[in-house]
């Protein structure tokens, strides 16, 4: 059998499988590593889950912003943009996003003008550590998009492929790339019903960002989302 056609045999039996079980495996915990990279747990509100914007009307205003009023996001809109993303919302901890075969491979990261922050969607709380050059350094490694470090809060969609590939191998890329889309539209759409510009921004280096942000070997970036 031609390479081409084994790859493409490889993803249609995983394709079937996945379409059989409905991805339903059981979620994984969380993997929590790299705690050390951050010397601080900040403990986040419990989400809004009823909010008072009909879906409707935030899918009918959702535009792309790329010029922010506040100089500052609250706690309160950090955690709520998080939960968004990656929010546990049940026992079993399935999230807010679907995931393939709940393995969960996208964490959230979130920049502000002082902090680097990671999302610990288990116990809804934030990785914290102080590092001013982060946010002022994105815009330069987004080939010059200077809105990118103009806004007061960035969320990095960032991928670990290699816990979905645990499951479905050589298929795993084009799944967890879908992932990062359900996982950032969700945190657009929030925006969107805070009344928060934002914008999804696929083009920068994401090895140079991987860098900056000191991420993990494994670990990178699949969408940087300013907001504010
Ligand atoms: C995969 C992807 C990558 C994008 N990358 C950028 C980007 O690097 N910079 C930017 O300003 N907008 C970026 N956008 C936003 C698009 O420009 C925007 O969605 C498009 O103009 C449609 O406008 P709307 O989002 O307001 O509907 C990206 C959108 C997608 C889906």
């Amino acid at each position: 059998m031609r390479e081409g056609r084994w790859l493409s045999a490889v993803i249609a039996i995983t394709a079937a499988a996945m379409a059989m079980s409905g991805c339903a495996s059981s979620a994984p915990s969380q993997v929590v590593s790299q705690t050390s990279r951050f010397d601080r747990i900040i403990d986040l509100d419990p989400a809004d889950t009823s909010g008072d914007v009909a879906l409707e009307e935030v899918l009918d205003s959702r535009r792309s912003g790329r010029s922010f009023a506040g100089s500052s996001v609250s706690l309160d809109v950090l955690g709520q943009l998080l939960w968004a993303g990656q929010g546990v919302t049940d026992a079993q901890g399935h999230r807010t996003a679907p995931s393939a075969g709940a393995r969960y491979p996208i964490e959230l990261y979130a920049i502000t003008a002082d902090e680097v922050m990671r999302y610990r969607p288990n116990s809804h709380q934030v990785d914290v550590r102080s590092d001013a050059r982060v946010l002022g350094g994105l815009a330069e490694l987004a080939f010059g998009q200077s809105f990118v470090s103009a806004a007061p809060l960035v969320i990095a969609v960032i991928a670990e492929p290699a816990r979905t590939a645990a499951e479905y191998g050589a298929a795993a890329e084009p799944l967890v790339d879908r992932e990062s889309g359900h996982v950032a539209q969700n945190i657009l759409l929030q925006a969107t019903a805070l009344g928060l510009s934002s914008v999804p921004v696929g083009g920068f280096d994401p090895h140079a960002i991987a860098e900056l942000l000191a991420l993990p070997p494994g670990q990178d970036v699949r969408y940087l989302i300013p907001v504010g």
